[in-house]
């Protein structure tokens, strides 16, 4: 009987408890026993486990968080904290490690796969922003949240004749803002791949408010900046892995907004209810499929690597090629994200619904004389 140890790092996202119960599950056909490490790498510094039964995941498939808890701690900080790490994959008598989180986690699986630990990694996060994967689980739950935030936001700024500001997380890269703003029918979507000009924001919702569209939804993702600044962010601390706190982009733009356009601006930033909450089907769905691959990859001894979705097909990549670096959004979607930006759809002379409305009134009023 092999003894396999499983942790979640890093932010939470919707699907982790749906990989826990594929790895316990899928673990049964090999009569492996599961331990859950407490809140991530800490879990394996501070010796904290617990043995994950069947029992113990019935019934978590649809729940958000994770059960066995997470943190953002990097062990390989301090040298006694690596030595630990391993003293207690010794002492607990694990076989492998699967370690389910982002780029931190990952970098951290890597690290010590290097040193001849077997580790395995699962890619999670809303940011979607791992190199060698399609999407990692989490990140449509997120694209949901937004999208439907958006479809609110676009019934209250219409009623107020109001510019609304919504602000994503993704950290550095602008996939939730570029998906969401797609499906929402966003009139702005600012990211961190495309540092942006505010005079042409305000251009494109002064060409909408002309039109006679006297209300705009703007998503900007947090890492957005414009093309003169830096980042905005939230506090210079940072966390064990180097990261600030991002946040705040959000306040600047509306600021500008409402002065050079003179219309009344809000901003909703979305936060942590974006990582809040159910799974959606597909991310049950993908987090089962790697849970699953996950233990396939140890049967087969093939450790250092990571499950990965690529088109419809679960594959496996080498941990160094998928932490080599980060997933940006694919311009040619963010080129299809701007054909809805007003400037380069509205056609000057069109008529605005005012003087629609004007011209078919006047025609109602004097019907053409009948022959
Ligand atoms: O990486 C996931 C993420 O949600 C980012 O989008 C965001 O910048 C960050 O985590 C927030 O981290 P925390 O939960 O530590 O505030």
């Amino acid at each position: 009987m092999k003894r396999i140890g499983i942790l979640t790092g890093g932010g939470d996202c919707p699907g982790l408890n749906a990989v826990i119960r594929a790895v316990v599950k899928a673990s049964r056909r090999y009569d492996w026993e599961i331990i859950g490490i407490k809140n991530g790498w800490k879990g394996l510094i501070n010796g904290e486990i617990e043995i994950l039964t069947d029992y113990a995941v019935s019934g978590i498939l649809p729940k958000g968080g994770t059960i066995i808890g997470t943190s953002r701690t990097n062990p390989f900080k301090k040298p006694e904290d690596v030595q630990k790490v391993e003293e207690n994959i010794k002492r607990f008598g694990l076989s492998a490690v699967v370690a389910i989180g982002g780029d931190d986690t990952l970098s951290v699986a890597l690290k010590f796969h290097e040193r001849g630990i077997p580790v395995v990694g699962v890619p999670k996060t809303i940011d979607n922003d791992l190199s060698g994967t399609d999407y990692t689980f989490g990140f449509d739950t997120a694209v949901s949240i937004v999208t439907e935030a958006i479809d609110r936001l676009h019934t209250t700024a219409e009623s107020h004749h109001r510019v609304i500001v919504v602000e994503v997380m993704g950290r550095h890269a602008g996939w939730i803002a570029t998906f969401a703003g797609i499906a929402g029918g966003a009139d702005e979507i600012l990211i961190p791949e495309v540092p942006f000009n505010i005079d042409q924001v305000c251009r494109n919702l002064k060409a909408r408010y002309d039109h006679g569209k006297k209300f705009s939804i703007v998503v900007v993702a947090e890492g957005a900046k414009p093309e003169e600044g830096g980042l905005i962010i939230q506090s210079d601390e940072t966390d064990e892995f180097g990261h600030v706190r991002l946040g705040g982009i959000s306040h600047y733009l509306a600021k500008e907004i409402e002065k050079r356009l003179n219309v009344e601006t809000r901003v909703t930033i979305l936060g942590h209810v974006q990582r809040g909450g159910t799974p959606t089907a597909r991310d049950r769905l993908l987090a089962t499929r790697f849970g699953v691959a996950a233990v396939e990859l140890i049967k087969n001894n093939d450790f250092g690597k990571m499950v990965a979705l690529q088109g419809d097909n679960i594959i496996s990549v080498p941990l160094a090629e998928a932490v080599s670096k980060l997933k940006t959004v694919n311009m040619e979607l963010y080129e299809i994200a701007k054909i809805f930006f007003a400037e380069s759809y509205l056609d000057k002379d069109d008529k605005t619904p005012e003087e629609t409305t004007t011209v078919n009134l006047q025609s109602y009023q004097n019907p053409p004389m009948e022959q």
